[in-house]
């Protein structure tokens, strides 16, 4: 297996689209939600293993704007996996130096899970190691959007001009504005699409594709990808 080489630098942030729950569930005869559930065991272990690794920020995309599209069962079930998740971990993200935020459409969440968010938000708000932001009920056009209105907003009402917006600071309306873009994008369950995750952000991400289902994904894989990362040789487009 390939190893993390500690002469070079590993990415500062890593942004995850964690998929192949169901296809796991399937192979193995079980529901759906089991694939879920065993995949919030990867979510802890890939949160373990970043921090070991000197990752600063983890970008996990748990629950896409598209998502709700789902039959409820499955949806009550990701949002109580959710719940149960962060009411069961927070100590342990305390104990590990972890950040949480989110990003996405949070007023969409059912009360129960976004007031147990804003628990651990708030709990783990002083902690410096990872920061981990988890997506949810996120779109990346809707995302897009939603910073493009508050820009026509502020330029109805005189505060900002059509020529002091720039790429550099585009981003500060995003979600995302206090954080680093991704260096690494990963996928699990080798699928090659974006589906709508971190567009502006992914840019110059370096893009890592596994056909490991995101329940099967640990440590192991991830230094794998992290390895793969180092090998690249990263030009901006430059030469
Ligand atoms: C994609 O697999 C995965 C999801 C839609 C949900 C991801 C959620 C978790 C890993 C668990 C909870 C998260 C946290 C942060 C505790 P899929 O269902 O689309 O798989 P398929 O493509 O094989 O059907």
């Amino acid at each position: 297996m390939p190893m993390i080489d500690p002469a070079l630098p590993v990415p500062e942030h890593i942004a995850v689209i964690m998929d192949g729950n169901g296809r796991w569930a399937k192979s193995r005869g079980k529901a759906r939600n089991e694939g879920h559930r065993e995949g919030a065991k990867s979510v802890e272990a890939i949160i373990e293993s970043c921090g070991a690794i000197g990752v600063k920020y983890l970008t996990l995309y748990a629950f896409s704007s598209e998502n709700w599209k789902r039959p409820r069962s499955e949806v009550d079930g990701l949002m109580g996996l959710l719940t149960h998740f962060l009411k069961l971990k927070t100590s342990s993200l305390i104990e590990n130096n972890v950040r949480l935020k989110v990003i996405g459409a949070v007023e969409m969440l059912p009360e129960s899970s976004l007031s147990q968010l804003n628990k651990t938000i708030e709990a783990t708000a002083e902690n410096d190691g990872l920061t981990l932001y988890v997506a949810l009920s996120y779109g990346s056009r809707e995302e897009i959007v939603k910073a493009v209105r508050t820009l026509m907003q502020k330029s109805a009402d005189g505060e900002i001009t059509p020529d002091e917006l720039t790429v550099e600071n585009f981003g500060d309306y995003l979600y995302t504005a206090d954080c680093p873009d991704p260096d690494l994008l990963i996928r699990t369950s080798g699928e090659f699409r974006i589906s709508n995750f971190l567009l502006w952000q992914i840019s110059y991400s370096e893009i890592y594709i596994t056909d490991v289902y995101w329940p099967d994904f640990r440590r192991s894989h991830l230094e794998e990808a992290i390895a793969d990362y180092q090998r690249r040789h990263r030009r901006y487009g430059g030469l």
